[in-house]
């Protein structure tokens, strides 16, 4: 049986006395640490309140070849005990920044009429930096800051798993006070795909005694693609959500036989059906099925997801309605395009002319499915927390219980509540590869967006290895 490598105090000398010949290295040659503290940021009222790190990591055999761009927000608690999370958005090809400003981080945008100025920030008070240390990365080479010669040359999914990983143990030598503390891995939506190999990477690399070290202790993800047939589900989400009629749904399952996403041309019966569906489907957010319907946010729709996703997620040139979620999205982009910004972000001047939340060009998808290294990394003992957004008809709750329950681990603590000040945040199960499953109660795909107030306390206790 193999467990978790263990973190003994022989270990931690080791990687004491590594990082600090590695520093000394970098003293010798001269080589520029990765990042700078930033003090301020243009549209947040004084100086920031948590600590903000910003920089680049070269991956590429010269300077100017692959440097991926990350914003690192310390702790607010315990930045030496404190576990330390890499985040990766999803799309793939969507800014890491999103995660930040949207999700999790420690700001976000007030919700105010872009009038010309630099957008205002607020502190965001369920910021999951409040106890963790968040790293937020702009992955694969081409999205947010991040830069390459020649782009086309690595964008795939497996370039992203690569470089993510190389960019963990580059950054961890730049950082030799955060080798021992617990890491995590996190992402949602389109990361379902990469997180998972990422992390049998990782994994792999500590086995094979690659340096440093990592204290990899597991990884979370909200509503995640991982079979890339979540798509086929949405049909009896719909039904059971009440947005398609019980006749409807019954002709769907005898016409399609089950299968929604690859028809038979010929089988008219079935595509006179999911034509019918689409109707019925195509005023409804797919992010959110009780959100008001915003025409940018979903331009083609279609049932086809994860293509879907590639097409709707991207870059917010023209304003949507201040009541769409997608505000904030319109909001980020003339934010990230400020010349104050970048400079207070410390952006290297003529590297990215036109930020955009999403960069999709050239992207090469080669990983169809990640059960396989959820069962891989479940035999390796890894803790895993899997979340669902009830309400996100993408990717819907059901399509990720039934691959959960592909594992075929036993369960061990069953199907229940969980609350947040005495209300039911959602429902929760755990098996025994120490995978907890849980919906969150009226959530969209990206559940932190929506419901920061469960989200929040949901990762505190899975953070802190108590149940929820
Ligand atoms: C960029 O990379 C692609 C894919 O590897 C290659 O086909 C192309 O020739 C490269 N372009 C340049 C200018 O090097
Ligand atoms: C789970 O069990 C089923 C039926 O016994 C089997 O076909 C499948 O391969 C198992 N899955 C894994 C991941 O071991």
């Amino acid at each position: 049986m193999m467990v978790l490598p263990s973190h003994n105090s022989f270990h931690h000398c080791c990687q004491i006395l590594l990082a600090l010949l590695l520093f000394s290295l970098q003293i010798l040659t001269h080589i520029e640490a990765y990042g700078l503290k930033v003090e301020v940021l243009p549209g947040f009222e004084g100086p920031l309140p948590f600590q903000l790190e910003t920089g680049y990591v070269g991956l590429g055999e010269t300077d100017d070849d692959m440097q991926v761009f990350y914003y690192f927000v310390k702790s607010e608690n315990n930045p030496k005990k404190d576990p330390l999370m890499l985040w990766l958005t999803g799309g793939p090809g969507c800014s890491s920044f999103s995660g930040l400003v949207s999700q999790i981080g420690p700001f976000e945008f007030e919700n105010k009429e872009y009038d010309g100025s630099v957008p205002s920030l607020v502190s965001r008070p369920q910021s999951w930096t409040k106890l963790c240390n968040i790293i937020f990365v702009d992955l694969p080479l081409g999205t947010g800051f991040s830069y390459a010669k020649n782009l086309t040359a690595h964008r795939s999914d497996w370039k992203l798993v690569h470089h993510a990983h190389q960019f963990l143990r580059k950054w961890l030598i730049d950082h030799p006070e955060f080798l021992s503390n617990e890491f995590y891995f996190g992402g949602d939506s389109y990361s379902g795909i990469p997180v998972p190999a990422i992390v049998q990477e990782i994994s792999n690399g500590n086995e094979k005694g690659l340096q440093p070290f990592i204290n990899l202790q597991g990884y979370l993800l909200g509503n995640p693609v991982t079979t890339n047939r979540e798509d086929n589900d949405q049909i009896q989400y719909a039904h059971g959500m009440g947005l398609i009629s019980d006749e409807l749904y019954a002709s769907l399952q005898k016409n399609c036989k089950g299968e929604y996403i690859d028809v038979d041309s010929r089988n008219e019966v079935c595509l006179r059906d999911l034509q019918s569906f689409d109707e019925c489907l195509s005023r409804i957010d797919q992010y959110h099925i009780l959100d008001p319907y915003c025409k940018d946010d979903s331009p083609l729709w279609r049932r086809s997801l994860t293509r879907e996703l590639k097409e709707s997620l991207s870059s917010h040139l023209t304003a949507p309605g201040l009541s769409c979620r997608t505000y904030g999205f319109y909001l980020t982009t003339k934010w990230a395009n400020d010349k104050r910004v970048r400079k207070a972000l410390h952006i290297r001047e003529g590297t990215i002319r036109k930020w955009t939340r999403c960069y999709r060009t050239d992207f090469e998808f080669e990983i169809f499915g990640s059960v396989e290294f959820h069962a891989s990394l479940s035999k390796k003992g890894y803790r895993s927390l899997i979340y669902s957004g009830d309400h996100d008809l993408a990717v819907p709750f059901m399509s990720t219980q039934a691959w959960i329950r592909t594992l075929n681990y036993s369960i061990v603590d069953d199907w229940r509540p969980w609350f947040v000040n005495g209300q039911v945040g959602g429902y929760t199960r755990t098996y025994s590869n120490q995978m907890t499953f849980a919906t969150v109660k009226g959530s969209g795909h990206t559940a932190t967006l929506y419901t920061p107030e469960q989200c929040f306390p949901m990762f505190t206790k899975w953070i802190s290895k108590l149940p929820l």
